[in-house]
This record gives C-alpha cells, sequence and structure tokens, in this order.
C-alpha cells in the first residue's frame, strides 16, 4: 500500500465539519422545539438490530437495503434501516404499563444501502414522530400537524410544500370492488406508488397481466387514482362500505387539519400509498410544491406493528421526515441561518508578561458562562485582533502595560470599535463588558 494513500469517505456517507453541523443543530432544534410544543418525549434505541425484525415486517424495499452481517456471536444483525420496527420492538417489552396514548420522538441516524442520487444517501438523520394507542382520526391529524409545524418553524409555507394525503383502505376497498383479488393487491399497490415515474403504458400492462383488470377497467382505474379527488371516488365507490367509512374518515381529518390551521397544506391523492409494508389507513407524504425535490417525510397508521412483533395489539400512526431533502430545500429557498462564530470575549496581550492575567480574566469570564478565547501562545497585536474578529468576539479586552500599571485594561466594543477603560477590579470580578455595549 502506498504510504501517501489518501483516505475517501465511503460513498453515501458524510462528515460534518461545524459550518455542516451547526445547520444540522439548526433543523434538529426546530423537530426537537415543536416535538415538545405537541407533547412528544424523546427515546432512542440501539443502532443495531435484529436482521429478523425487518425481514418480515418492513417489505422487500428496505430489506434489499439492508447493512446487513453476522456479528462475532453468530448473530444474524443489521444497522437500522428505519426506526418504525424498533419502536414497536421497545414498546411491546413496556407499553401495557403506560398510560396511553404514547406519544414519542426520535431523531436516529439510520442506514440504508441506496443507490446514490439526489436526496438518497447511504446515512441519514430521520425525525420520528409517533402516536401509539389511539385509532381514530384525531391521531392521523395531530401527527401530520407536527409535521407541517416544523416545516412552518423553518420557514417554508403552503406556497413551498404540500402534504398528499390518502387511505390506503380506500385503494383496497376499490380494489376488492373491481373484483382484484387479494393476493394482487400488492402489485396493484407497487403499480400506484409507481404511476408517477413508469410509463402509462406499462402501468396498464402490470394492472392487466398482475393484477387481472380488462384494459378498461385498468384504463379507469389509473385515471381516478392520478387526477380523481374524493368527489370522484365517493360518485363511482360510495356505495361500498370500505370506501364510505374511509371516505369519513379523510373528511374528518381534513376537517381537523383546517381548524389546526393547516387546511392550505393538504391535497387528497390517492398516488400516495407508501412504499413500507406495515401501513393499514391514512398515509402521507409531504412533497416542495414544484416537484424538484423528493419526499421530504412520509407516514400513516401502521394499527397491527406492534402486535406483529409481539406486543399488545396498539393501533400507530406516525412519520419519518430526513435530514438529506429538507436540507436541500432550505438551502434553495435561502432559508438557513448564516453560519457564524459566536465568541463573547477575545482577550488580547500586548506584551507576553501579561499571560498570566488573560489566563486569570478568561476564567472568571467562562465562569460567567461567556465564551472567551485567547491565542495560546504569544502573538503579535495585530494577528490577535485578526483571531478576535475571525471567532465573531463581541468584545476585546486589551492588556497593555502601561494600563495594568494603571489598574486599568482598555475594552473595546468590537460591533462599534468604542473603546473604554475598565478598571481591572471589575474585570477580574467578570463583570465590566455590558456596560459597555453599543
Ligand atoms: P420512509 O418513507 O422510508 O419512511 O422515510 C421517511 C423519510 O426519510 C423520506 O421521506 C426521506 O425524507 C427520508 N429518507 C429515507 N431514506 C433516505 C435516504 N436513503 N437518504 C436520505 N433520506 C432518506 C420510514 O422510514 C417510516 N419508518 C416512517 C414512519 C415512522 N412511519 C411511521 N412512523
Amino acid at each position: 500500500m502506498a504510504k501517501d494513500k489518501a483516505f475517501a469517505r465511503l460513498p453515501g456517507f458524510r462528515d460534518f465539519p461545524p459550518e455542516e453541523l451547526q445547520i444540522r443543530s439548526h433543523v434538529f432544534e426546530s423537530w426537537r422545539r415543536i416535538s415538545r410544543r405537541y407533547g412528544f418525549q424523546e427515546y432512542d434505541g440501539p443502532p443495531l438490530e435484529a436482521l429478523e425484525l425487518y425481514t418480515e415486517k418492513s417489505g422487500e424495499e428496505i430489506v434489499g437495503q439492508l447493512y446487513a452481517f453476522e456479528d462475532k456471536g453468530g448473530r444474524e444483525i443489521t444497522l437500522r434501516p428505519e426506526m418504525t420496527p424498533s419502536l414497536a420492538r421497545i414498546l411491546g417489552e413496556r407499553s401495557r404499563a403506560m398510560p396511553k396514548p404514547i406519544r414519542w420522538f426520535t431523531l436516529p441516524q439510520l442506514f440504508r444501502y441506496e443507490r446514490q442520487q439526489r436526496g438518497r444517501l447511504r446515512e441519514h438523520f430521520q425525525w420520528n414522530v409517533d402516536i401509539v394507542g389511539e385509532a381514530g382520526v384525531g391521531a392521523d391529524a395531530e401527527i401530520l400537524a407536527v409535521a407541517l409545524d416544523a416545516l412552518r418553524d423553518l420557514g417554508l409555507s403552503q406556497d413551498d410544500i404540500v402534504a398528499r394525503v390518502s387511505d390506503r383502505r380506500l385503494l383496497t376497498a376499490i380494489l376488492t370492488s373491481l373484483g382484484v383479488s387479494p393476493e394482487a393487491h400488492p402489485e396493484a399497490f407497487e403499480v400506484v406508488d409507481k404511476v408517477e415515474r413508469e410509463e402509462r403504458g406499462k402501468s396498464l400492462l402490470r394492472l392487466r397481466d398482475g393484477c387481472g383488470m380488462s384494459g378498461a377497467k385498468a384504463e379507469d382505474f389509473l385515471s381516478l387514482v392520478g387526477t380523481g379527488g374524493l368527489e370522484d371516488v365517493h360518485r363511482l365507490f360510495g356505495q361500498d362500505p370500505g370506501v364510505a367509512e374511509a371516505l369519513t374518515d379523510m373528511r374528518d381529518y381534513q376537517e381537523v387539519l383546517r381548524r389546526l390551521g393547516l387546511g392550505d397544506f393538504i391535497q387528497f391523492d390517492l398516488r400516495i400509498v407508501r412504499g413500507l409494508a406495515y401501513y393499514t389507513g391514512i398515509v402521507f407524504e409531504i412533497f416542495d410544491r414544484d416537484r424538484e425535490f423528493r419526499a421530504i417525510c412520509g407516514g400513516g397508521r401502521y394499527d397491527r406493528l406492534l402486535e406483529l412483533v409481539g406486543g399488545e395489539p396498539l393501533p400507530a400512526t406516525g412519520f419519518g421526515m430526513g435530514d438529506v431533502v429538507l436540507t436541500e430545500l432550505l438551502t434553495d429557498r435561502g432559508l438557513l441561518p448564516d453560519v457564524s462564530r459566536d465568541a463573547d470575549l477575545y482577550l488580547v496581550s500586548i506584551s507576553p508578561e501579561l499571560r498570566p492575567l488573560v489566563h486569570e480574566l478568561a476564567r472568571v469570564h467562562r465562569e460567567k458562562g461567556r465564551r472567551v478565547l485567547y491565542s495560546l501562545r504569544s502573538q503579535s497585536v495585530k494577528k490577535q485582533f485578526s483571531s478576535a474578529s475571525t471567532e465573531g468576539a463581541r468584545w476585546v479586552i486589551i492588556l497593555g502595560p502601561d494600563e495594568v500599571k494603571r489598574g486599568v485594561a482598555v475594552v473595546r466594543d468590537m460591533a462599534s470599535g468604542t473603546e473604554a477603560e475598565v478598571a481591572l477590579q471589575v474585570l477580574k470580578a467578570g463583570e465590566g463588558l455590558e456596560g459597555n455595549e453599543g
């Protein structure tokens, strides 16, 4: 191996130097703030899980993307590709003793061996918010409200984003009404999931050959899925009790969201089915209005997953919002904060003999909670001032031999450029800066 070999980062993984981490923290802070505003509590779990947790519950798409391997104890394990199965497992051990509904959120880093493309990496952070133990649409509406409120908190409006909402039960009932056998439903769901990316002819063929639909029925079905509103579904399939129930829920759901001030953000869209296998009811995805980016967020109801992983049978609904697409969109809209350094105080010493005083003042002002920096070795005054401005210092204390002899030091307010002499005694007490605010 060549001695000077440079080590490359793994494809699909990111480094977070401070300027990137600052952006990530900005997003995380908003996610946490909004979670708490809605009364959710933060939790976490291990980054490694048993492979089995996903192979049966999440569906093929995710299983094909697992970072799976055998550990030294011969266990089949994998890095977590999503959080929902872990949540179900964790609650399986403790939900019986907990008051319902359970409102939990988390910000895990997840790993999927995906084909790399814009907005898709092999790791991402995903805000997960879930309500467990409430079957009514009130919980579905609350979940979508949390997601939309966080996006609003980050500066996005209804002109930027839209939540496309549907209900898997509607599609299931429509397919049943059309005489499609239950075994062929997964194929039909997949066709719908891909309808925006797949050529229409291919979708029609799959509906005919894979789902047993006649050519005319497949055409009607695709048109309904593509452009149909609630009224169309009601007119064509409203007599089906399954459709009628899901339609009533969908109307109630939208009504609650309107009352929560989010009506302008939502749009009924039968094309939203979600790729994961465990969803059972209302599902949604949030996109940018111009459809320039991939989905920012996806979620929905999964009423059988907890029972499937061996826990108490509890209804649940929630979402995952990734940091990758969201950050791309926020960057595009100029909604990310300036990356800046923000020291409170930089201590400049004109002569090396004054360094002990620098250390003493640094200690007392840090004890007061201020961010304090100074040069770690003797340097020219010019260099020290240049560092002070690089660090974004609000104040500089200049320690000069003559002033120190007189028992004072100069405090410069870096914003206004004004200077004032302050007694060393005052500065040594950790005071003397605030009064100099310009
Ligand atoms: P998901 O749709 O697989 O859902 O992921 C949710 C969001 O995570 C996506 O909309 C996207 O923003 C982001 N995301 C997913 N994969 C990647 C990737 N490879 N690179 C960058 N971002 C990505 C779930 O994972 C469900 N478990 C969410 C959920 C929670 N449902 C109910 N509760």
